[in-house]
């Protein structure tokens, strides 16, 4: 049943929410390079790849995204500040959704009569990806609002990363988003007396999309020796996982009021999506961060902090040019103890398969 929305939010056209403007945490729309795409080698992961699109064929959750009569209630009794709360929650996950089908979507159309097996692929997980934004979106109807998907796609810019990012960074993004996930719904499971709504349910076949799509970019990744053999690679495979990480701190500390609303504390649940995700990632990468080191968390929460502020001088009255050096030694701040955390012994994981096998 609909309900009116909070109306603290800027609407397009009635029950249409105009989306939050781009910053630095709003999830990205990607862009690459086709042909790169098209002419990778896979032959070193043939049988891993074949294996995992088998499974993404076999499209287990085809029938999982029904709402239920669980949804068929009046959802009026919420809170308006958790109304708020699950709005900005919902929309950052349909964003983050949809950025991954466009981009699938456009994968599979480019690769079309080049790489077939690639092509379908992508066009597997777009399926994905696409039934995900949509459950989510019209869970936000139950709230009185919803993203307009078609003026999203247009309105959006529009980010170039090369093959080589769009291959870590996707890994990275569909592993912590199968452990933000599962650990919600591990969590709700033990605490039903939190489930203010029946969408978390859904999380645990949802999840292991997630899983899949991870595992098949994991398949990529090591089919591509220069991703994982060199000391670049290295590099790289740290740069994105601490990215990905202060952004996961950030916004997982500046929606606190989701969390609690769920009986969730966010810093437990931050630090445990990270370690997991990171524990996750030595399977794929060269090398992973040191999430044990003390100064670890300490030093995100800095960061945390540190964006607190950004956020609160964003929204004084101040002209722009004082607002940026209010602003500056907060940014600084931030790069500073990114630095410190990127320069904390990592841990080497090709050595660690050395011991394995
Ligand atoms: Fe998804
Ligand atoms: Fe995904």
């Amino acid at each position: 049943m609909v309900s009116a929305p909070p109306s603290t939010f800027t609407e397009l056209a009635p029950g249409i929410k105009a989306p939050v403007q781009q910053t630095l945490l709003t999830p990205r729309f990607y862009t690459t390079d086709f042909d790169k795409v098209a002419s990778l080698d896979l032959s070193q992961q043939s049988v891993e790849l074949e294996s995992v699109i088998a499974e993404l064929r076999a499209d287990y959750n085809r029938h999982h995204f029904v709402r239920n009569a669980n949804f068929e209630r009046d959802w009026s009794h919420i809170s308006r500040e958790t109304r708020q709360a699950f709005i900005e929650f919902l929309e950052r996950s349909i964003t983050s959704e949809f950025s991954g089908f466009l981009l699938f979507k456009e994968l599979s159309r480019k690769l079309k009569g080049r790489n077939p097996l690639l092509s379908e692929a992508f066009n597997l997980l777009a399926r994905d990806e696409a039934r995900h934004a949509g459950f989510l979106n019209k869970a936000m109807a139950d709230f009185g609002l919803s993203l307009d998907l078609g003026y999203l796609t247009k309105n959006r810019t529009y980010t170039f990363f090369p093959p080589e990012w769009v291959i870590y960074t996707v890994y990275l993004s569909e592993k912590i988003g199968y452990w933000r996930y599962i650990l919600v719904y591990r969590h709700l499971e033990q605490h039903p007396e939190h489930e203010i709504y029946p969408l978390f349910q859904y999380f645990e076949s949802w999840c292991q999309d997630e899983n899949r799509h991870g595992d098949f970019f994991k398949a990529l990744l090591r089919s591509q020796p220069q991703l994982w053999q060199t000391w670049q690679a290295r590099l790289w495979a740290r740069f994105f996982l601490l990215t990905v990480f202060v952004t996961h701190t950030l916004t997982v500390l500046e929606r606190a009021d989701f969390y609690a609303s769920i009986g969730i504390d966010p810093h437990h649940y931050n630090q445990q999506v990270i370690s997991h995700t990171n524990e996750t990632s030595e399977r794929a990468f060269p090398s992973v961060l040191n999430t044990e080191h003390p100064e670890f968390f300490p030093r995100l929460e800095t960061c945390a902090q540190a964006n607190a502020k950004l956020t609160e001088i964003n929204g004084n009255r101040q002209p722009k040019f004082i607002k940026f050096f209010q602003k500056l030694p907060w940014m600084t701040v931030i790069l500073w103890q990114m630095l410190r955390l990127f320069l904390i012994k990592p841990v080497d994981t090709e050595q660690m398969r050395g011991v394995v096998y």
